[in-house]
């Protein structure tokens, strides 16, 4: 093969380029689009675009722009560099584009070519980060909040007992539990939020035991749900800490059996593969969907009415604690799978 600038078919280039290129005229009217600029406007021939004019495809508030720089590329020959706007498609739906234009020479005339790439993706993925960094601080400020509550909370509860110790009276004992129940949750959300907190000691742990003895706690749900236990490499030990870990296997398996309606059925593996324990909960719930999986362990998110949105949070802090890491496989009405791994020698 001899390539070279000479023979390279250059209509090919531009016509199968994965951005969408257009040429625009000095009255407005597009006079070339290329493959993937159908394939984005969501158009199936080029008499839905050829000789119309571009402020079709745009939103109206967009069209002085439009005017004002095709003039400053055809008639002072400028560059408009990397600017983001919003098309309109074949049905009326919008696009987020990245678009450039720059002067095309043809036949003594100067034309605009239009370059233009879909960063629908892009957007989406900003959005996500920008939510999931909104929730985190809003976790961070909760902490501090519990701080500061817990203290005169747990005054309170000293001088309520004093004042029981000389005279009881009925209320006395419900207002008492209503305060533990109080301290409790904030105690909940502290823990959660800041794992460091927890001066638990390391201990060898055998999960696979722990996941049989957790699974217990369920019994009573489990009438209409199947569990299935896959474990294997019994014998390899975890150093870690315990309560934090049967917390968050706790936590998953919770999860897994809310997201079951009706029948369904929990997968729980356990297996060891080159220096690390994998741990999998599986079930074939309602599944979550895309858009949620990343937030996903963000402190109080939460589909359920009842839910405090905790419960991940608790599961990614302590897996992160211990070196490890966490993924998420979900299809929405299919199911999810936890994906834990822990490296078995903590530095
Ligand atoms: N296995 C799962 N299947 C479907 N959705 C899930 C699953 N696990 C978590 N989720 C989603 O993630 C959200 C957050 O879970 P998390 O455990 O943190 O809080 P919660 O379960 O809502 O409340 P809590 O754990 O306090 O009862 C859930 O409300 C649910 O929407
Ligand atoms: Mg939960």
């Amino acid at each position: 093969m001899n390539l070279t600038i000479d023979n390279l078919d250059f209509h090919q280039l531009v016509e199968n380029s994965l951005n969408s290129i257009l040429i625009v005229c000095e009255d407005q009217t597009i006079r070339y689009c290329n493959k993937a600029g159908l394939r984005l406007l969501n158009l199936t021939s080029l008499d839905q675009i050829l000789n119309k004019k571009i402020s079709q495809f745009l939103p109206p508030d967009l069209h002085d722009m439009c005017n004002e720089g095709l003039t400053r590329v055809i008639e002072k020959q400028e560059i408009i560099k990397e600017m983001d706007i919003k098309i309109i498609k074949n049905h009326g739906e919008f696009a987020d584009v990245e678009i450039m234009t720059i002067p095309f020479y043809f036949e003594n005339k100067v034309l605009a070519q239009v370059i233009i790439q879909d960063i629908t993706k892009r957007k989406i993925a900003e959005k996500r980060l920008k939510d999931r960094e909104k929730l985190a601080s809003l976790g961070q400020l909760a902490a501090g909040i519990v701080h500061e509550v817990k203290n005169p909370l747990t005054a309170v509860k000293g001088f309520l007992q004093l004042i029981k110790e000389s005279q009881n009276h009925p209320y006395l004992d419900t207002m008492e539990s209503e305060l533990e129940k109080a301290l409790q949750t904030l105690q909940n959300l502290l823990q959660v939020s800041k794992p460091d907190l927890q001066d638990e000691p390391l201990i060898l742990i055998d999960l696979c035991k722990e996941l049989n003895s957790i699974l217990l706690l369920f019994q009573e749900k489990l009438y209409s749900v199947e569990v299935e236990m896959d474990l294997r490499d019994s014998d390899k030990r975890f150093y870690g800490k315990k309560n934090l870990l049967l917390k968050s296997f706790f936590n998953l398996i919770k999860n897994a059996i809310e997201a079951i309606m009706a029948d369904g059925k929990i997968k729980i593996e356990h297996y060891y593969h080159e220096g690390w324990i994998h741990i999998k909960v599986s079930d074939t719930g309602q599944g979550i969907p895309e858009e949620k999986l990343v937030i996903l362990g963000t402190p109080f998110y939460s589909s359920k009415p009842d839910g405090t949105g905790l419960g991940l949070t608790q599961v990614y802090t302590t897996v992160h604690e211990h070196g490890g890491n966490i993924s998420v496989q979900s299809v929405v009405g299919k199911g999810t799978t936890f994906h834990i791994q822990l490296p078995i020698k903590i530095n």
